[in-house]
């Protein structure tokens, strides 16, 4: 097992002096820095509160463990389930039907190598979709993608349910958010480049759930081997291990550990940050899966808790670009790609793609949604 530690940067740092002071120009720059070489760095942020993310992973674990009937009334199929629930073995993994996804795979180190998702199963994961977004006050070419929010019936749940996922969202929102600044500057861009291009992105909280009553065996892939098809994502601390990413400069399997104390969050990229920067910054591949700590995580848990439903939350926000923003590499960022990749100096197991056409962002996140098999 891999013991790399991904690159912690600290936003109190970025909001406590002036953004031209050297230090933070230093701390932006470590953040770009981190996302081109990991794809992913940690976020010390200390307004993030420990206790809203318990209020919010234990509202979690009570919604999904009701019964599936009631879970059903919450589906949205005909928005492309971009609200609302997403029962499990719904979602596929992406890369289980996707060629160059299959090559990364192959050019691994097999001891580094993702749990074999060539079955081709949807995954065993359920989840829920909170828009956190502003609606455009223009006309939107992609309504489906900005459907309003559906609210639980169940009298206990529906009573905490907007405060808690309101206020643990928008703690993630807002460290995100000062990841996207930072990582504009850290890039030489006007601090604002990527929050004005994702004002009104449909950001969503996308908590997602495993039954490890029913999926807690070892190796059990809770969500197959994928990048993100959103500009940035940001977790929370689950309280089961078992996520692992690969960074770009080392070809590695990381399973993702926190700091124990202190307010940490995980941020990745994804495909939008991809495509604006033309490659310099590569969508972080990652998985969910049932390894020997998410085990002993279990066995704690059943413990300190015998009366709490088992299941493994997820605590992820999904930051978008605005869907009718005109999607195309920045100049700046495709020629410093170039350069990369003329320098290769990492390993060859990301293919390089040099080509990152034009395209709406409603229509990039409608053609990643109907290869995952949300979308007809
Ligand atoms: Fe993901």
């Amino acid at each position: 097992m891999s013991s790399i530690a991904l690159p912690i940067v600290s936003l109190d740092l970025f909001r406590a002096k002036s953004q031209d002071s050297p230090a933070v120009v230093a701390e932006c720059k470590k953040a770009a820095e981190a996302l081109i070489a990991y794809g992913a760095l940690l976020v010390e942020d200390s307004r993030v509160s420990e206790d809203d993310n318990n209020n919010f992973l234990d509202l979690m674990e009570d919604y999904f463990a009701q019964p599936e009937a009631a879970l059903k009334k919450d589906e949205r199929p005909q928005l492309s389930y971009q609200v609302g629930v997403t029962l499990e073995n719904t979602e596929k993994p992406k890369c289980a039907v996707d060629e160059p996804c299959l090559q990364v795979i192959a050019r691994l180190d097999p001891a580094e190598r993702p749990l074999d998702i060539t079955g081709h199963q949807p995954d065993p994961k359920c989840r829920f979709f909170w828009k956190m977004g502003e609606v455009p006050p223009y006309e939107t070419k992609f309504p489906s993608l900005n459907a309003p929010n559906v609210v639980p019936e169940d009298e206990d749940i529906r009573t905490r349910w907007v405060p808690t996922l309101e206020k643990w969202g928008n703690s993630m929102k807002t460290a995100v958010k000062g990841v996207a600044e930072m990582t504009a500057m850290g890039l030489g861009l006007p601090g604002g480049t990527f929050l004005d291009a994702s004002r009104y992105g449909p950001h969503l909280l996308a908590p997602t759930a495993s039954d490890l009553k029913k999926y807690g065996g070892k190796d059990t892939i809770l969500a197959g081997f994928h990048t993100d098809l959103n500009f940035l994502t940001i977790h929370g601390r689950s309280r089961y291990p078992g996520l692992n990413i690969w960074a770009r400069n080392t070809g590695k399997r990381i399973p993702v550990k926190f700091p124990p104390i202190g307010r940490y969050l995980l941020v990745q990229a994804g495909k939008q940050l991809e495509h604006i920067s033309g490659g310099l910054i590569k969508a972080g591949y990652h998985e969910v899966v049932v390894n020997e700590s998410t085990l002993e995580a279990i066995e704690r848990r059943k413990e300190t808790h015998p009366d709490r439903p088992l299941i493994r939350i997820s605590s992820t926000f999904f930051y978008h670009l605005s869907s009718d923003y005109d999607l195309a590499p920045i100049a700046l960022l495709a020629e410093r790609a170039r350069v990369l990749r003329g320098e290769s100096i990492y390993p060859d197991y990301v293919i390089e793609q040099t080509d990152y056409p034009a395209i709406k962002v409603g229509q990039q996140v409608q053609n990643e949604l109907r290869h995952i098999a949300l979308m007809a």
